[in-house]
């Protein structure tokens, strides 16, 4: 490196390794490798530990650190807190630069192992990032301010931990420099942390008091804390303990074998070989194994990876198995021991992490992805919430940012799955907003519910293309969506007028009628909202399957959950009718006087006034009434739907 090195320059060394990371990796093959993850609250010196780690290890800082010197002595500025500070300095620049991405990973070395460290970003507040970096760590360090003591953050974050399944916990207590190096406020603080262990059930952890930015008991025990070397305490400085951790892979390799599909190789007719990682367990050609969903048994008849034919696959290793039999298998399948397969189930309960400012929204759907499934499920009013700070169960409404509860999920349709306890990768999923496509929230499944397995799908036999081919028409739904007062029951009323007259076979669903028999049970808040579309679109599903031309009335202020009707529909048979008015105009209608009762507050939640109203961005039909009669419109929807 001949450039001068800036914080910018540190970062783009960085990211190289980060992006060859395979290159990087090899040359350190014979090495084991450790994920880590340093977590706790804003200000407790992260990056600097980071850095410090860095520096400290030099194996792969030897290019920059070359680099920082040459720069530091052009500059007039020399010694080791210079290029340490700069190194610092550098990261914490990346960092702000990459505030959007969730996490960072960084990669050291020393003699004995290679390291990947999770570092996550300045928002400290947000789980969302611990959570991601936590998911793979085999080890977590709960990083202290030893001004500041255990913090709530300090407690949630261990919590996390624990419910992801870190065992080895590294309780650092940092900045002892700056209690000068008090053995007492070190003590305190680790027999705080030790009360909380015992609660929340972590079995085991390891205390050390350090200083990231002196770099106190971090490549070498300190003069500082001649204490820490007696017989009571760890007695190692943290590169050390972090070299020789035992790593937890033999944990999961006498288990059951499992490997979810992530993708099917088939380069050419002969062959097909289903990639992934091997979660659990270990399988040899010739041994029995079972497809799921498919449900067929077959054997193994060959397993490739990398570095050609094995003999065996174990957990932990990425291959390509090939099997006997032709089976229909694709992404998301798993492929299993034939006497011990996972079960599969549709309702569940769960432990969940909200990770996003906008708080859960029960009944909503949201992606559920589970390694490489994904389905659309709906989680149900929380059972409840943990306080992180004295463990109660509180009961809750819903799931706000940095909430952990535990819920119950519905899932469109069945996943394979096994209890987090005992396969983090069939038992972990994330779940990610439909709109916006962000992950908001991470969870642990416990168990399934039984609720549906004793219900089967009954097929009939007069199908809906016979009974809708009696009718002489083809089955749709007019989905009318827009403010109250908008002007939706009036042009749904003439349309459905327009059909009955030329002999269409027609039922119109209308919000306010529907609201007085099925759904007498829900009001206005956005859960009841949700349930409200969810049931009339169930009615709507039933009403084209029986054959009919389904006409709707409903606000349905919510895109989520206009998609999600739509995805109810068979293709073709869904149209969004976008009942486009101001709100100014609708207030100034005000055909039932409410606009005024909101206003006057007489009226909470009222659409529009405060409650949301998001508008469609791509129906089918728009209809702006201020520029045509109701009578227009109508013509214009019947015109579009027999077209
Ligand atoms: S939706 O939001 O769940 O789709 P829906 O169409 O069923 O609403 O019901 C809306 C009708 O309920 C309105 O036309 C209005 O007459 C009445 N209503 C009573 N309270 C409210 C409210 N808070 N917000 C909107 N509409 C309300």
């Amino acid at each position: 490196m001949t450039e001068a090195a800036t914080p910018e320059t540190v970062y783009k060394t960085d990211t190289l390794i980060a992006e060859d990371i395979e290159s990087y990796l090899e040359t350190h093959q014979h090495k084991s490798m450790l994920r880590f993850i340093t977590c706790g609250s804003v200000d407790d010196g992260k990056s600097t530990l980071i850095g410090r780690l860095l520096y400290d290890s030099k194996m792969i800082f030897e290019d920059q650190l070359a680099a920082l010197e040459s720069d530091s002595k052009k500059s007039g500025t020399q010694g080791e807190e210079i290029d340490f500070a700069l190194l610092v300095d550098g990261l914490a620049a990346e960092r702000e630069q990459g505030i959007t991405i969730d996490v960072a990973y960084r990669f050291f070395a020393t003699e004995k192992r290679k390291f990947i460290v999770a570092d996550c970003p300045g928002h400290e507040q947000y789980t969302r990032n611990m959570v991601t970096g936590a998911s793979t760590a085999d080890l977590a360090i709960i990083l202290i301010d030893a001004r500041k003591g255990v913090l709530t953050q300090t407690r949630r974050h261990s919590y996390i931990a624990k419910l992801l399944g870190i065992r080895n916990i590294v309780l650092a207590v940092n900045k002892m420099d700056l209690v000068g190096y008090d053995q007492k406020v070190f003590d305190d603080i680790v027999s705080d942390y030790q009360n909380f262990a015992d609660e929340i059930g972590i079995e085991n952890f390891v205390a050390m008091p350090i200083s990231g930015f002196k770099g106190d008991n971090i490549a070498s025990l300190s003069d500082n804390t001649p204490w820490y070397q007696s017989a009571s305490y760890w007695g190692k400085p943290l590169i050390e303990h972090l070299e020789n951790v035992e790593l937890d892979n033999s944990r999961n390799q006498n288990k059951s074998f499992r490997m979810a599909v992530q993708w099917v190789n088939r380069p050419n007719l002969d062959f097909r070989g289903f990639s992934g990682l091997v979660s659990a367990g270990s399988v040899k050609p010739g041994d029995p194994v079972r497809i799921l969903p498919a449900g067929k048994n077959t054997t193994v008849s060959k397993i490739v990876s990398f570095d050609g034919e094995l003999e065996e696959a174990v957990a932990g290793q990425s291959v390509t198995i090939c099997l006997s039999d032709e089976i229909d298998c694709s992404r998301g399948g798993v492929i299993t021991t034939a006497d011990d397969p996972p079960e599969s189930a549709d309702q569940f309960e769960a432990s969940i992490v909200w990770m996003d400012d906008e708080a859960l929204t029960v009944g909503r759907s949201y992606w559920l992805k589970l390694g490489p499934q994904m389905v659309s499920a709906t989680v149900q009013e929380p059972k409840y919430t943990v306080n992180v700070n004295t463990m109660e169960q509180l009961a809750a409404k819903t799931l706000e940012l940095n909430e952990i509860g535990v819920a119950q999920i519905t899932a469109e349709k069945p996943v394979i799955f096994e209890s987090y306890n005992d396969n983090q990768a069939l038992g972990g999923f994330i779940l990610i907003d439909k709109m916006t496509n962000a992950t908001v929230g991470a969870g642990m499944l416990h168990f399934s519910l039984r609720r549906a397995q004793n219900v089967h799908w009954q097929e009939t036999d007069i199908t809906r293309e016979a009974r809708a081919s009696l009718k002489n028409q083809k089955p749709a739904v007019l989905w009318f969506t827009g403010l109250s007062g908008s002007g939706k029951s009036t042009i749904a009323n003439l349309v459905e007028k327009k059909l009955h007259r030329m002999n269409r076979h027609t039922f119109l669903l209308d919000g306010d009628n529907v609201r007085h028999g099925l759904n007498k049970d829900l009001g206005f808040t956005d859960a009841d909202r949700i349930e409200n579309i969810r049931r009339v679109g169930e009615v709507a599903r039933l009403l084209t399957d029986s054959g009919q031309i389904v006409i709707t009335a409903f606000i349905s202020p919510f895109r989520a959950e206009r998609e999600m009707v739509r995805n109810m529909i068979p293709d073709g048979e869904f149209m969004e009718v976008f009942v486009d008015t101001p709100l100014s105009v609708a207030e100034e209608r005000d055909v039932k006087g409410l606009y005024k009762k909101a206003r006057s507050g007489q009226l909470k939640n009222f659409t529009g006034i405060d409650s949301p109203y998001e508008a469609p961005e791509n129906a089918e039909i728009q209809i702006d009434t201020t520029k045509m009669t109701p009578d227009e419109a109508a013509d214009v929807i019947v015109e579009k739907l027999l077209g």
